[in-house]
C-alpha cells in the first residue's frame, strides 16, 4: 500500500468513560470527539452500568460529529477501527456493535485495536500542516493510565513487549484512591496534580514498595497514606484540609519516584535512551517535569504526547487501525469484546 495513498478510517473508542470517534486520513487525524461522563463524579469512580448506558446514548452523535468535523462522508470510509479491549465489558459492547453495524451497512472492513497498544502509538498521530519528530524503533514506553501502568519495549508498531507491568493497582487508580482518601473529587488525578503545585513534596515520606525486577506496586503507599492520615486526623478532623496541598505533593512524588526508579532501571539494563510517555496520568506536572530532567541527566530522547491525545480518545486507535490497514490487518464480524488482556 502506497503512503500516498489517502486512506480514511472512523476509529471509535469506548472502552471506559469516554465515548469517543476520530476520522483519520493516514496517518494525519483530522477528527478527534470525545464526549465524557460527569455522571459518574457523584459516585467518586466509573459505575459500569451508567458508562455503558451514557455510550448508548453517546455513540451516534459522537460519531456524526467526528464525520462533519473531518468534512468526510460515511461513503469515502475505507475501514472502521474500534476498541476491542481491554476494558469494562459493557461500554466495549457499545462501541464494538456500533463498529460492526456500520461496517456491515458501508461494506468496509473492520480493524480491531487494543487499547493499550492504542496509547502507545499516540505518539505517532500527526495533525494537519504539521510533521511531528516521532520515536524510531525500538524504545520504550511508560504507560501509565487509570487501569494499567506498564514499562514497554516497542520494536514496531505491532511488535510490543511488556518489560514490567504493576502487580496491584495502576499509578492513575493511585491518585484517584489518594483524592478519595482525601474527600477530594473524582478523578483524582488532575485535582493532586493542581493540589501539589502548592504544597511541600518533602513534607510526608510515605513508604515505598520493594518489588524484584521492572513491576510496580501501589497499594503499598495507599495503605501507607491511609495509616498516616488516620492517626493525624485522629488528633485533628481538619488536618486533611488544612494540608491537603502538602500531602497531594508527598504523595505525587512518591508515585512519580517509583515511576522513575524503574523506568531509568529499564533503560540501563536494555541499553534504550529512546523513552515515551504514554497514558493518562502522563497530563501529570511533576511526571513531566521528571522525564525532561532525566533527559536532561541522563541524555534521553523523550517523547511526550500533547495533552489531547494522553487520555482515552479514538484517534489513538485511529493510528493503530491506519498501521494495521497497511498490513491488511482486518477483523472478522464475530471478533467479540475483550475485558482484560496484556499486549
Ligand atoms: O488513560 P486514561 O484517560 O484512562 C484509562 O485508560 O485508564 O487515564 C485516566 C487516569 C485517571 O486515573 C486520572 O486520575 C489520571 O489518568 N490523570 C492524572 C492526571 N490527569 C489524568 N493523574 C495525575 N495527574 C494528572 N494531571
Amino acid at each position: 500500500m502506497e503512503k500516498e495513498q489517502k486512506i480514511y478510517i472512523l476509529a471509535i473508542e469506548s472502552s471506559c468513560d469516554d465515548t469517543s470517534a476520530a476520522v483519520m486520513c493516514n496517518d494525519v487525524v483530522l477528527s478527534n470527539v470525545t464526549a465524557g461522563q460527569a455522571v459518574h463524579e457523584q459516585y467518586g469512580g466509573v459505575v459500569p452500568e451508567l458508562a455503558s448506558r451514557a455510550h448508548e446514548l453517546n455513540i451516534v452523535p459522537v460519531v456524526d460529529a467526528a464525520l462533519k468535523n473531518a468534512g468526510v462522508g460515511k461513503e469515502q470510509l475505507n475501514a472502521i477501527a474500534f476498541t476491542r479491549g481491554p476494558g469494562l465489558m459493557g461500554s466495549l459492547l457499545v462501541g464494538v456493535s456500533f463498529a460492526k453495524g456500520l461496517a456491515a451497512s458501508l461494506g468496509i472492513p473492520m480493524i480491531e485495536v487494543n487499547h493499550l497498544q492504542g496509547h502507545i502509538m499516540a505518539h505517532f498521530i500527526q495533525k494537519q500542516g504539521e510533521q511531528k519528530n516521532v520515536p524510531q524503533f525500538p524504545f520504550l514506553c511508560l504507560m501509565v493510565s487509570g487501569g494499567n501502568s506498564q514499562i514497554v519495549k516497542v520494536n514496531s508498531y505491532k511488535d510490543m513487549e511488556i518489560v514490567g507491568q504493576t502487580i496491584d493497582d495502576a499509578a492513575g487508580e493511585a491518585m484517584d484512591k489518594c483524592a478519595k482518601v482525601m474527600g477530594l473529587g473524582y478523578p483524582g488525578g488532575p485535582i493532586i496534580d493542581r493540589l501539589a503545585r502548592q504544597g511541600n513534596n518533602q513534607a510526608y515520606n510515605f513508604s515505598k514498595p520493594r518489588v524484584p525486577g521492572f513491576d510496580y506496586s501501589f497499594s503499598g503507599l495507599k495503605t501507607s497514606l491511609l495509616y498516616t492520615l488516620r492517626k493525624l486526623v485522629a488528633d485533628d478532623p481538619n488536618y486533611v484540609e488544612r494540608h491537603k496541598e502538602d500531602i497531594a505533593a508527598s504523595f505525587e512524588r512518591a508515585v512519580v519516584e517509583i515511576l522513575m526508579d524503574k523506568l531509568y532501571k529499564a533503560t540501563k539494563q536494555l541499553k534504550i535512551k529512546r523513552v515515551a510517555l504514554s497514558g493518562g496520568v502522563s497530563a501529570n506536572t511533576a511526571l513531566r517535569a521528571a522525564y525532561h530532567d532525566h533527559a536532561k541527566r541522563y541524555g534521553w530522547d523523550i517523547f511526550i504526547p500533547e495533552f489531547g491525545f494522553t487520555t482515552d480518545n479514538a484517534a489513538m486507535i485511529g493510528i493503530v487501525g491506519y498501521y494495521k490497514y497497511l498490513d491488511n490487518d482486518f477483523c472478522s464480524m464475530d471478533a467479540p469484546a475483550f475485558s482484560r488482556t496484556i499486549l
